[in-house]
């Protein structure tokens, strides 16, 4: 590795195809290169410590705990991912900006984004209307119905979170585009971000 940090953050808010694009990335990174990397998924962490102690039932009440309860599980899962995330190349799979009832939270709070150390945070991007899209086609996860104008401002402010965890930790931010039926490229240029 020509980088002596080993870790890539990948956020996207939520329908934005994140984990599509990190499964293709880790699947290109293996035929390409031969090599492996180890998906670190922030969500399950704090859903294995939230539901081991009864608050929540399925991954997407969390963000609906009150908010002393998320930061104390997100604290808790950041340094379970900061100590796994120690070798190998890692993706961590996670959010800047948290939608909650009371505002957004943190995603990557300063003790969380110090401790992880990584190299670059990804953005994956998409339409803001091709996001309502996936979300409403998603069968298998009670998404929150947003209006485009809405998620489009959850977006921009993503990146203003991502930049503020740049300047924390020297990490470059990276905006990856995942357009409609487009997700190889979207992998493809993960791939490289893994792999510099
Ligand atoms: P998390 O586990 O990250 O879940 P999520 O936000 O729902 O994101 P996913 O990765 O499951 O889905 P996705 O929307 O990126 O897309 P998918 O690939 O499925 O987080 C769960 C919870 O954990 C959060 O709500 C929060 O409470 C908590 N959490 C996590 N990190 C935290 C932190 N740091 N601090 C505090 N709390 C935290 O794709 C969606 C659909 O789109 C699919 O049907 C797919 O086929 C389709 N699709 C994808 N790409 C394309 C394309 N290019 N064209 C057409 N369709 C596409």
């Amino acid at each position: 590795m020509s980088e002596s940090r080993n870790v890539v953050i990948v956020t996207g808010i939520p329908g934005v195809g994140k984990t599509t694009v990190i499964n293709t990335a880790v699947d290109k990174v293996k035929a390409e290169h031969d090599e492996e990397v180890l998906v670190l998924n922030f969500g399950t962490e704090m859903f294995s410590t939230a539901s081991e102690r009864g608050l929540v039932k399925d991954r997407d009440e969390m963000r609906k705990m009150e908010t002393a309860k998320q930061r104390e599980v997100q604290r808790l899962a950041g340094e379970s991912i900061a100590e796994k995330a120690k070798d190998a190349r890692v993706i961590v799979d996670t959010h800047t900006l948290i939608h909650t009832n009371n505002g957004f939270l943190i995603g990557l709070p300063e003790w969380v984004i110090r401790a992880i150390s990584p190299k670059t945070i990804v953005l994956v991007e998409a339409d803001p209307e091709k996001i309502a899209l996936r979300r409403s086609d998603d069968p298998t996860r009670s998404r929150d119905e947003q209006a485009s104008e809405a998620i489009d401002t959850h977006q921009r402010m993503c990146r203003a979170a991502a930049v503020a965890g740049g300047t924390l930790t020297g990490a470059t931010v990276r905006i990856i585009k995942n357009r409609q039926g487009k997700v190889e490229q979207a992998g493809t240029e993960l791939a490289d971000t893994i792999m510099e």
